[in-house]
C-alpha cells in the first residue's frame, strides 16, 4: 500500500548549458522512469531506500552535508518550509530505470517524483506548474546552479520549450508526436554540478566568446523549434550535429564522445549529439535503429564504459500517480 508515483526521465534535445543563463532550450520526457513509493512505518525516523543503498534519517540534515541523499533532503526541506509539514514515520522507496548521472535527468526524476509523492501522502493539492516549480527549487537547493529544464519536463511530459519567455517552461502542443531516438548511455567522468561550474568559469574568463556561443546555440534552438512544432523531427539532425560541436567548444564533451558523433555523421546517421551536461552520459541518435557495424564499433570503443544502447520514445503524460507498488 502507500502512494506510488512515477516521473519520466528527460532527454535534452537542444540548448543545454546555455539554458542555465536564460537562453532557450528544448527537451522531452522519455519512457524511462524514476519510481517513488511512500508508506507509513512505525518508527520515528525517515527510511530512504534507493538504488544505491538504504539510509535512516533521524533528522533532516543540511543538503550540502547529505552526500548522495542531497536531492532527497532538499525535497524534504522544501516541503517543510513551504507547507509546515515535518515528514517522519515514513519509508521512501526510490527506484530509477537508469543509473544516476547518466545524462537522463535522474536527479530531476527523483526530486519531482518524491515531491509529488509527499504532497499526495499529506493530501496537499497543487497544480502541475506549482509542482514543477517546487521540484525545480529542490534541484536548485541540491545543485547550486540549475535551469528549470529537467524538473519541468519530467513533471509536464512531452516536448518542452524552456526560457521563451524568460524563466518559463511550456509543453509544446504537437499532435501525434512522431519521434524515436536511439540513446547510448555511457559512464561519466564529471558530474553535472562540476560541468555546470566549469562552463561558469569559462564564461567568467571569456565572457564575450561564451555569450556568442550561447547565442549560436539559441539560434539553433529557434530553427529546431520551427521543425519540431510541425512534428518534423526528421529535419533536426543537422542542427543536432551543430549543437554538439558548440558543446565541444564549451569543453563539456570528451575525445571519444566527439569521435562517436563524427563517426555517426560519417556513416550517415541523420543526427547525433550528446544530451545533458556532457562528458559521457546520454548520446542521442536521430534514428530508431543503428547499423550493426556501428553498434559493434560503439561496443568496442566504449568497452566497460558503455551502460546501454536503447530505443526510447517520448512520454507525453509526465508525472503521475498509479495504484500499484514498486519493487
Ligand atoms: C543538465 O541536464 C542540463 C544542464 O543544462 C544543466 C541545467 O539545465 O540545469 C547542463
Amino acid at each position: 500500500m502507500g502512494i506510488y508515483v512515477k516521473a519520466p526521465l528527460v532527454l535534452k534535445l537542444f540548448g543545454e548549458h546555455a539554458v542555465v543563463y536564460g537562453y532557450r532550450a528544448i527537451a522531452c520526457a522519455v519512457d524511462r522512469y524514476v519510481h517513488c513509493r511512500i508508506e507509513s512505518h512505525s518508527n520515528d525516523e525517515i527510511l530512504v531506500d534507493t538504488n544505491f543503498g538504504t539510509f535512516t534519517l533521524r533528522e533532516i540534515p543540511k543538503p550540502e552535508s547529505a552526500g548522495r541523499l542531497r536531492y532527497v533532503v532538499s525535497v524534504l526541506k522544501i516541503v517543510q518550509e513551504v507547507y509546515g509539514v515535518h515528514p517522519r514515520r515514513i519509508r521512501i522507496v526510490l527506484r530509477s530505470d537508469a543509473q544516476p548521472s547518466c545524462g537522463l535527468g535522474t536527479s530531476a526524476g527523483v526530486v519531482s517524483s518524491l515531491m509529488y509523492g509527499l504532497l499526495q501522502y499529506y493530501n496537499i493539492s497543487v497544480t502541475v506548474h506549482e509542482l514543477a516549480e517546487l521540484a525545480y527549487r529542490a534541484e536548485l537547493m541540491a545543485q547550486g546552479r540549475a535551469s528549470r529544464m529537467d524538473t519541468y519536463t519530467s513533471t509536464l511530459g512531452g516536448v518542452t520549450l524552456i526560457n521563451d519567455p524568460p524563466n518559463s517552461v511550456r509543453k509544446l502542443d504537437i499532435y501525434n508526436i512522431d519521434a524515436k531516438f536511439t540513446v547510448l548511455l555511457v559512464r561519466r567522468r564529471r558530474t553535472t554540478r562540476e560541468l555546470v561550474n566549469e562552463v561558469y568559469e569559462l564564461k567568467r574568463k571569456y565572457p564575450d566568446i561564451v555569450e556568442n556561443i550561447f547565442r549560436a546555440i539559441d539560434s539553433i534552438v529557434g530553427k529546431a523549434l520551427s521543425y519540431i512544432i510541425s512534428n518534423r523531427f526528421d529535419c533536426i539532425g543537422e542542427l543536432m550535429y551543430m549543437n554538439h560541436f558548440l558543446l565541444m567548444i564549451l569543453g563539456v564533451t570528451n575525445p571519444l564522445l566527439d569521435q562517436t558523433i563524427l563517426k555517426a555523421r560519417q556513416i550517415g546517421i541523420p543526427g547525433a549529439k550528446v544530451s545533458g551536461a556532457g562528458d559521457g552520459g546520454a548520446v542521442l541518435f536521430l534514428s530508431e535503429q543503428l547499423p550493426e557495424d556501428f553498434k559493434r564499433w560503439l561496443q568496442e570503443s566504449w568497452r566497460n564504459d558503455l551502460i546501454t544502447l536503447e530505443t526510447v520514445t517520448i512520454d507525453n503524460h509526465g508525472i503521475r500517480r498509479e495504484d500499484r507498488a514498486t519493487d
